[in-house]
């Protein structure tokens, strides 16, 4: 640890512990925080500034959404400029010229068959929308005995009562003993066995798609609205489809009816290559949920694409009704999409969506290369990556599962002046899209000194 490091740390464990406790912090251990207090107090491309001005390398994009970097001039100039403008307007019975500007934006990037966008404010948010979507889609269509919804083991899908229950990470379930009805989960791949260390899409595993039919034998397919699924798993650790996978999910969704969900919260804006998942892995699903870098995260604000059909399908009855009863007081904020028409040129502008990809532009390989040179280090048993998102997964100590990965983000922030997340016992990583090579290089070597210092 460095005497910035070393003083740094000092200044921001002296923080009276009575400023540290109304705050009940979200996905947090809270006791073990406010021991520890780890503060950021400001930001600028790929670095976070302590209270003290100590930089922190960010290398997971804030929480996989500061897609463009932190404080970027032409983002934070929207906001200003809306923010003195138009500082509030309802979409409901009313509308704004950003947010139809926005969707026709998001529409053209994501191109046929998506057609509309229903705007939300976070990611659980839009997977809620997207789930009330697909049962009326159904009722409309005069198929209303399609309820269940089909999601997956080790899925996050935010934490509404429709994301939960869909998803499938036992912590954030249990504690709630009432979820949606109706709901089958698909077993996840994540294999150490079969898939350790694989570079990229592993190869082992697409069969696991076919448990769908299982399902769809036991519940009926005239009973299953939809299925479900992040096109790659983040927040349970980074799991990426098996090869063929997803491809199987879409032909077992077509043979039944079966609307086929992509969660993109974090997939969506060049976190894999290309604007959106479903287009690196040429799947297209019926409907897709995005937040996170929809605006580089700067302003609240998610959305749901459907496509072509879907939106029609409600536009029937009298023209005086409203067609969909749902929506959010702060659906399209003006500054959320005066933010996102700012990000969305910024990303064009820079090449942003070809950064974690394989072309010409793309750090992708040399991401993946980096990242697998921790194969060897103390206590890694899998390294995973696609696009810039990445995993190592660490043994667990016989104290407690993850303990170690706590550990190491704890040292990386102050030994290493580095921001790394941890899910389980692995390690998270999803950097900014702008981040350079010298800098994943900083990332890797960090966390390989973190690795050989960790009991
Ligand atoms: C795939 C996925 N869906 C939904 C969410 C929920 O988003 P939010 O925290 O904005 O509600 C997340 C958050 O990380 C996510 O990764």
């Amino acid at each position: 640890m460095n005497d910035l490091s070393r003083s740094a740390m000092q200044a921001i464990t002296d923080v009276p512990q009575d400023h540290l406790s109304s705050f009940w912090m979200p996905f947090t251990a809270n006791r073990h925080f406010k021991a520890r207090p780890r503060l950021l107090a400001r930001a600028e491309g790929m670095y976070y500034y302590t209270p003290e001005g100590r930089p922190i390398l960010d290398a997971v994009a804030g929480l996989w959404c500061v897609n463009a970097g932190h404080c970027r001039k032409p983002i934070v100039e929207a906001i200003q400029k809306a923010a003195a403008t138009l500082d509030f307007a309802p979409t409901f019975q009313m509308g704004h010229p950003l947010a139809f500007e926005l969707a026709e934006m998001l529409t053209d990037l994501a191109g046929p068959p998506f057609s509309q966008v229903f705007y939300a404010c976070s990611g659980s948010e839009a997977v809620d929308t997207a789930m009330k979507i697909a049962l009326a889609y159904h009722r409309m269509r005069g198929e209303g005995q399609r309820t269940r919804f089909i999601g997956r083991e080790r899925g996050y899908n935010g934490v509404g009562f429709g994301g939960i229950s869909v998803g499938g990470i036992p912590a954030n379930r249990k504690l709630f003993g009432s979820m949606l009805p109706n709901v089958d989960h698909l077993p996840h791949t994540h294999n150490l066995q079969h898939n350790a260390f694989s570079q990229g899409q592993p190869q082992w595993g697409d069969h696991l798609a076919d448990e769908l039919e299982r399902m769809v034998t036991l519940h009926d397919a005239s009973n299953i609205a939809a299925v479900v699924v992040e096109t790659v798993a983040g927040s349970t650790g980074v799991l990426i489809p098996p090869k063929g996978y997803l491809e199987r999910l879409r032909a077992l969704c077509d043979k039944h009816g079966i609307l086929l969900i992509f969660d993109e919260v974090i997939t969506g804006f060049g976190r894999i290559g290309k604007p959106f998942g479903w287009q690196r892995f040429g799947v297209v699903p019926d409907m897709f949920t995005v937040a996170k870098g929809i605006n580089s995260a700067a302003v609240p604000m998610s959305a749901v694409f459907t496509r072509e059909g879907i939106y029609e399908a409600f536009m029937s009855g009298p023209e005086h009704l409203i067609e969909f009863a749902h929506g959010y007081t702060y659906s399209a904020h003006p500054l959320a999409c005066a933010a996102a028409i700012a990000a969305q040129n910024l990303y064009l502008d820079e090449g942003l969506f070809e950064r974690a990809g394989d072309g010409p532009d793309g750090v992708g390989p040399y991401w993946q290369e980096r990242l697998h040179s921790l194969k060897g280090e103390p206590h890694v048993i899998d390294i995973r990556n696609f696009g810039l998102m990445g995993a190592v997964e660490l043994s667990s100590r016989a104290d407690g599962v993850s303990k170690r990965a706590l550990d190491a983000h704890v040292k990386a922030f102050f030994e290493e002046d580095l921001m790394i997340r941890y899910t389980g016992d692995s390690i998270a990583l999803s950097p900014p899209l702008i981040v350079s090579k010298p800098e994943i290089d900083r990332i890797v070597e960090g966390i390989r000194s973190v690795l050989r210092r960790l009991d």
